[in-house]
């Protein structure tokens, strides 16, 4: 059965209104949203219900295409779609495509196995993947098909440009005339592009970064997801940077740079084009752990300082489990990303994650995303705190003494008390 599902959209491309010099106080963003109405199936309300609705973007599950191999080109996001993928980001787009050259190799994989072992299970990936080298032109072309033949399905468009306001106010302007529900901010390229003040150069420095995040808000009419880069101290200083700047999301992790490894035999370094390699970026489940502590930061912060109805965070790194994603959404995460678990094993992967994560929700009696949705977030504490409660813990079990700490101790009216307190069934 069908009913109708509403989808938020940006009216204004008014100033966010933000102040930057209050740290305290939790933002609330200023309503810039109006509403598309769409039909949807009807969950069995036997079952837990997967769907959210993000920054008015209404998703059948959290499970979304995180930009890269997955979502490059209009065969590959159309088979996401038909394969019930909650939403689609596409691979990163910029004016000009004719400056992306990529070599290959590009990836090298990590095997729980001695190094040069082709055995064991990959549990690393690093790539040297530059942005979309496709023409612009046809990205948006792919873009308009994909949103004609799936109105009710969300795409979102992951945008990179150079530091001019000018290139940034064009390249959004043609992506959201293809009709995608959102944008998906690249501050996070680790290889190549900061080369060309792109990527991680933007997302590393908080002033360019609050600078461009202006821009781009003040011309976007959709909302605006900042995805952040891992290669820094503190990931939550640019999430704040980019929430205050009027985005309404941020999404974190991209990969973390890496040198993947040595060839034994040959001695150069993988992946190897024409005897020689460049640092590049870490994925998969290796990077889960590092995934989950920055996405646990941006959560603690957004939680103090963010209206969470309003603000959203889509948590990325290392899925390839419907765990994984319980613990992103444990965290706070409204949404999930996978890119290089989707490489590994294809677009059915989204089945095994919603199985999953239902039968997780099952055991915990969790109806929706909501009601578990950052739960785990609360146990996260300083090691001095830590050190406190446990100092307090072990003063209360020794406060409590159980039976009787000598013989000499027994009385002859509290007898079957004191028999009975040295019981142990
Ligand atoms: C081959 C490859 C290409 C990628 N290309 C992009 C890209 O164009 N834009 C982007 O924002 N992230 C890109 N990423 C990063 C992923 O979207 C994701 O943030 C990262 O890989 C961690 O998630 P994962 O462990 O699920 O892959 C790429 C990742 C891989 C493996």
């Amino acid at each position: 059965m069908a009913t109708l599902s509403m989808t938020h959209i940006r009216t204004s491309n008014s100033p966010s209104g933000f102040s930057l010099s209050c740290s305290k106080k939790v933002y609330e963003r200023p309503s810039r949203v109006g509403f598309k109405v769409f039909a949807s199936e009807t969950q069995s309300s036997s079952e837990p219900d997967l769907s959210v609705t993000v920054n008015g973007l209404h998703m059948p599950n959290p499970f979304v295409i995180g930009s890269g191999p997955p979502g490059t080109n209009y065969t590959v996001m159309k088979r996401a779609f038909d394969e019930g993928w909650g939403a689609v980001i596409a691979k990163t787009v910029s004016l000009d495509a004719a400056k992306v050259i990529n070599v290959t190799p590009r990836y090298a994989r990590l095997r729980a196995s001695p190094n040069g072992s082709a055995k064991g299970e990959i549990i690393g990936w690093q790539n040297i993947e530059l942005i979309s080298d496709r023409p612009l032109e046809t990205m948006l072309k792919e873009f308009k098909q994909l949103k004609d033949e799936y109105p009710d399905r969300i795409l979102i468009a992951s945008i990179m440009e150079e530091y001019n306001k000018a290139a940034w106010e064009e390249l959004i302007d043609r992506v959201e005339q293809t009709g995608v529900d959102a944008l998906e901010i690249n501050f996070s390229c680790p290889h190549g592009m900061p080369e060309r003040r792109m990527g991680a150069a933007v997302g590393q420095d908080c002033a360019l970064l609050e600078e461009v995040c202006g821009w781009i808000n003040a011309k976007a009419t959709v909302p605006v997801w900042a995805k952040m880069t891992p290669n820094i101290t503190d990931i939550s200083e640019p999430a704040r940077v980019a929430l205050r700047s009027g985005s309404e999301g941020v999404a974190a992790i991209n990969t973390i740079m890496s040198v993947m490894g040595i060839n034994l035999n040959t001695l150069r370094p993988e992946p190897c084009v024409e005897g020689y390699s460049t640092p590049g970026g870490y994925s998969a489940k290796a990077v889960h752990p590092i995934a989950l502590g920055k996405v646990m930061s941006i959560a603690k912060m957004m939680k103090a300082e963010f209206d969470s109805k309003n603000y959203s965070l889509s948590a990325i790194g290392g899925v390839e489990t419907g765990g994984d994603a319980a613990e992103f959404i444990l965290l706070g995460a409204n949404t999930v990303q996978v890119c290089t678990g989707v490489m590994m094993h294809g677009y059915g992967l989204v089945k095994k994650l919603s199985l999953e994560l239902k039968d997780f929700m099952k055991k915990h009696n969790f109806t929706s995303i909501e009601d578990f949705r950052g739960a785990s977030l609360q146990y996260f504490t300083t090691h001095t705190d830590l050190v406190k409660r446990q100092q307090e813990a072990i003063r209360q079990r020794k406060a409590i003494k159980k039976g009787l700490q000598s013989d000499k101790d027994w009385t002859g009216d509290g007898f079957v008390k004191e028999s009975e307190s040295m019981v142990s069934n």
